[in-house]
């Protein structure tokens, strides 16, 4: 194998999503702290945002703060070059946490077993399914009471729409809790409350051997053989690749704060979870290890200095070596650039580094040449598909209160939406800017920031719309038709693209009724 492929093949980059609160900063905490990139508890900042914060905007400021250095957090496993990717807790940032999705090459949930599949969860398991993702599944919170794990197994499947199988199974929960049956690895992990973390594992090829009963006692024994009975006689075996296509997904239990369960995860992880995948950029699919260096921005961080408005582009390094100081090409702007100080993010914390591979993310310092979804090559005219932008929930018109100051304003709103704060239509029958988000929040970020980095001001007007649709026909005048009907409605795009604003799910059902010929699409990309 060459030093290329060596270096691939180690690399497991994926972030862990999860509904707030089911967990995810504690399991984040205890994997780094196998790794040894942090040495206490309590050291990874909780990224999201108190419900208690009277003001958003304070905390947003400070997570902001937090976020650079948690967004990417390396660490070294075994023999295996582990990167997380942080997203963001709270619901207004779904868009983030979607782009993000399109750097990694797999995904745990965090599920809280008395909670069991919780909205945002499901949202982020539509984005995974529709990128084919492979998933596992961390049940949290065994040592309280919840739900029972058979049929939290069906929600999952349900809600989740995925198969699953379990690699590991809870013997009783709460404050009864015993421990967890690695089915994978065919060992019984003990749990001891006081302890918290593995007391005891012991090698248990066979489940029926009577030492079962002298570890768990007569009656949990003999419920945890019928359990696994019923597991392997309606669970399909577990195969690597059906995970891979992301047509399965493992699940285990455990309890991230107690660390228990977490070393099984990462061990089964690390031996399943896939090393980078190829990805489909619009030319062609671009595999890890070819030699010539790819890759594309999927976040973009402004920083937090309002006196010069730098930010750090993050790029998802696809396929070969990225070094310092060559010569790449940035596609959308046609033009080569050096990059002098990339960085990387070890053990949380961010350092120049001269090298690194296909898996990998950088942090590249910018003053505004990058956009999200950009493209870097060795020279190659080559463009990675981001993710498409979904149809936001809430608009907003965003109008200019300081006439004085409309360039900073636009270069502001411009800025922002590069970055992909939130989305930007133009009312073709008004002229007016539309700014559509998934939740207030996300208007409250634009005002402070328009404010603090271009010292320019806006205010908000009301706007009652249902969606955004972005609208297609193979008949040309039927959609010039529909356009002309539907004038106040329509609009563009930052790109360009006609969207058609919907005010009700009664007149978009009205409109797709009335003009067949029309393709109504609820995402960017068709
Ligand atoms: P999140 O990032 O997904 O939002 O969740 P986070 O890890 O912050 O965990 C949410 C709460 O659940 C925290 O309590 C955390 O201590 C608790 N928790 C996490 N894992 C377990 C577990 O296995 N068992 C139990 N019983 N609790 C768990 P908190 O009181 O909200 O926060 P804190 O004050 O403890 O930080």
């Amino acid at each position: 194998m060459s030093e290329l492929t060596e270096e691939i093949a180690k690399r497991r980059t994926f972030a862990i999503i999860s509904h707030p609160d089911a967990g995810k900063t504690t399991l984040t905490e205890k994997l780094l702290l196998f790794g040894g990139a942090i040495h206490v508890a309590g050291a990874v900042k909780s990224n999201k945002i108190k419900k208690t914060a009277t003001s958003y905007w304070m905390e947003i400021e400070k997570q902001r703060g937090i976020s650079v250095a948690t967004s990417v957090m390396g660490f070294n496993y075994n023999n295996y070059k582990i990167n997380i990717l942080d997203t963001p807790g709270h619901q207004d940032f779904a868009e983030d946490t979607f782009r993000t999705l399109t750097a990694v090459d797999s995904v745990i949930i965090v599920v809280d077993i008395a909670k069991g599949v919780e909205a945002q969860t499901r949202r982020l398991m539509e984005v995974c399914r529709m990128r084919k993702t492979p998933v596992i599944v961390f049940v949290n919170k065994l040592d309280r009471d919840g739900k029972d794990p058979f049929d939290l197994l069906d929600e999952l499947e349900e809600e989740l729409k995925i198969n699953v199988r379990p690699l590991s199974w809870p013997i009783d929960m709460g404050q009864r809790f015993k421990g967890v049956y690695n089915i994978f690895d065919k060992k019984l992990d003990l749990y001891t409350p006081s302890k918290q973390y593995v007391t005891e594992s012991v090698e248990f090829k066979d489940i029926n051997s009577p030492e079962l009963e002298t570890h768990i006692g007569d009656h949990l024994a003999e419920k945890l053989r019928s359990d696994i009975e019923l597991i392997e006689g309606v669970y399909p075996e577990f195969e690597t690749e059906t995970y891979l296509k992301g047509e399965i997904a493992p699940v285990f239990f455990g309890s991230a704060l107690n660390n228990f369960g977490v070393k099984e995860l990462l061990d089964c992880f690390v031996k399943i979870a896939p090393s980078p995948r190829p990805i489909q950029a619009v030319e062609r699919i671009v595999t890890p290890t070819e030699d010539k260096f790819t890759g594309f921005v999927f976040k973009i961080h402004a920083n937090m200095d309002p006196n010069h408005r730098s930010c750090i582009a993050f790029v998802k390094i696809c396929s070969g070596r990225f070094e310092r100081n060559a010569n790449y090409k940035h596609v959308r702007h046609g033009k080569m650039f050096r990059y002098s100080s990339p960085t990387a993010f070890m053990a949380q914390k961010k350092e120049t580094v001269d090298e690194a591979f296909a898996g990998d993310i950088i942090g590249i310092p910018d003053t505004g040449n990058f956009k999200i979804g950009d493209t870097l090559t060795e020279g190659e005219e080559l463009h990675f598909k981001g993710l498409p932008s979904f149809s936001p929930e809430m608009f907003k018109y965003i109008e200019n209160s300081d006439p004085m100051k409309t360039k900073q304003l636009n270069k502001g709103i411009d800025q922002l939406m590069d970055e992909g704060v939130a989305q930007l239509f133009i009312n073709q029958f008004n002229g007016r800017k539309i700014i559509g988000t998934v939740g207030q929040l996300q208007f409250e970020v634009i005002q402070y920031r328009l404010l603090h980095e271009y010292g320019a001001q806006c205010k908000w007007e009301p706007l009652n719309l249902y969606k955004a649709c972005w609208i297609e026909s193979d008949d040309e005048a039927e959609l010039e038709n529909f356009k002309r009907r539907k004038a106040q409605y329509m609009a563009k795009d930052k790109e360009g693209r006609d969207v058609y604003l919907a005010d009700s799910s009664y007149v978009l059902q009205m409109a797709q009724h009335d003009f067949e010929k029309i393709r109504f699409h609820f995402s960017s990309e068709f």
